[in-house]
């Protein structure tokens, strides 16, 4: 059973941006289908759809992501697979375009987790492109600095927080990935729920996989993707965990505002958020196919 979905992220993706939204999320979907039906690996499914969402400038992460409060980008991602549960994550990384791919490095790591510089230099290390940090400002992005106009965290006027994806591969494994530019105009070295594990992602063979969006602060408090498995574990299907996870968020803290997607083990697939928006979609020879932006 092969399964694959993914997120561009909760937030107020306005009227006329939701078109591009659609067609970002339907490249990476396809990306990551690729990889599945070519007997790739769920990482390497998750990967390469998170790669196709880095790299458009409707996201919220790699190439176009939201400028912090100096206006420069800062980037975390975080990767998990569900067999051995391996781990890698970034956080505020700023010269590379696709810090999933570092994940991907550091997955293979005894470590979990870098930071800053040292996640720049194990990037370099690895052999990973680095990249002018200005050449991640999209035209979008410094247009919007420009105007003065206040920005919202979790609103970028142009998109949504956060891209996501989570995968099934045919030989049972399950992968997870989540990458993001963090909320608007963020203080400088600020880091939310994306790159930490349980909070933007988790990975367990046993029960699934979950890729979250949102207000980062309120997503931590509530371990929010290890929540999403947790119903799981409790019997719960993946939209009926996902909506569980999502009304404790808005129960427990005062910015509870997102969104996730949900893979089970089995190939079924569930997405809920409280969001006014939140651009996903899925793939599965279960559940068949579909977008909504
Ligand atoms: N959910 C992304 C962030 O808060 O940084």
């Amino acid at each position: 059973m092969q399964a694959i979905a993914v997120h561009g992220g909760a937030g107020r993706i306005p009227e006329e941006l939701r078109p591009e939204h659609g067609e970002g999320i339907r490249i990476a979907l396809q990306a990551g289908r690729q990889v599945l039906t070519q007997e790739g690996s769920a990482v390497e499914a998750v990967m390469a759809a998170v790669v196709v969402l880095e790299d458009l400038p409707a996201f919220n992460a790699g190439y176009g992501a939201a400028l912090n409060s100096e206006g420069y980008v800062e980037l975390d991602a975080g990767l998990m697979e569900g067999r051995a549960l391996e781990i890698g994550a970034v956080a505020a990384i700023r010269d590379v375009q696709n810090p999933i791919r570092v994940c991907r490095v550091i997955l293979q790591a005894p470590q979990i987790f870098f930071s800053g510089a040292d996640a720049s230099r194990v990037a370099r290390e690895a052999g990973i492109e680095s990249v002018d940090p200005d050449s991640l400002i999209s035209p979008r992005r410094l247009k919007q600095r420009q105007s003065g106009a206040s920005i919202p965290a979790l609103d970028s006027g142009l998109a949504a927080d956060t891209v996501g994806a989570v995968a099934l591969d045919e030989k049972g494994d399950v992968a997870s990935a989540t990458s993001t530019g963090g909320m608007n105009d963020k203080p400088p070295g600020r880091v939310g729920d994306s790159p930490l594990p349980g909070c933007g992602y988790y990975a367990d063979n046993k029960w699934g996989a979950c890729s979250t969006t949102g207000w980062g602060e309120s997503l931590a408090r509530i371990l929010a993707a290890r929540r999403a498995i947790e119903g799981l574990e409790r019997g719960l299907s993946p939209s009926q965990a996902a909506r569980m996870t999502v009304d404790l968020l808005k129960e427990r803290v005062s910015e509870g505002e997102g969104g996730l997607i949900l893979l089970d083990c089995q190939g079924c697939f569930g997405a809920y958020f409280n969001s006014p928006t939140m651009s996903y979609g899925w793939w599965s020879e279960r559940d068949g196919e579909g977008v909504n932006t």
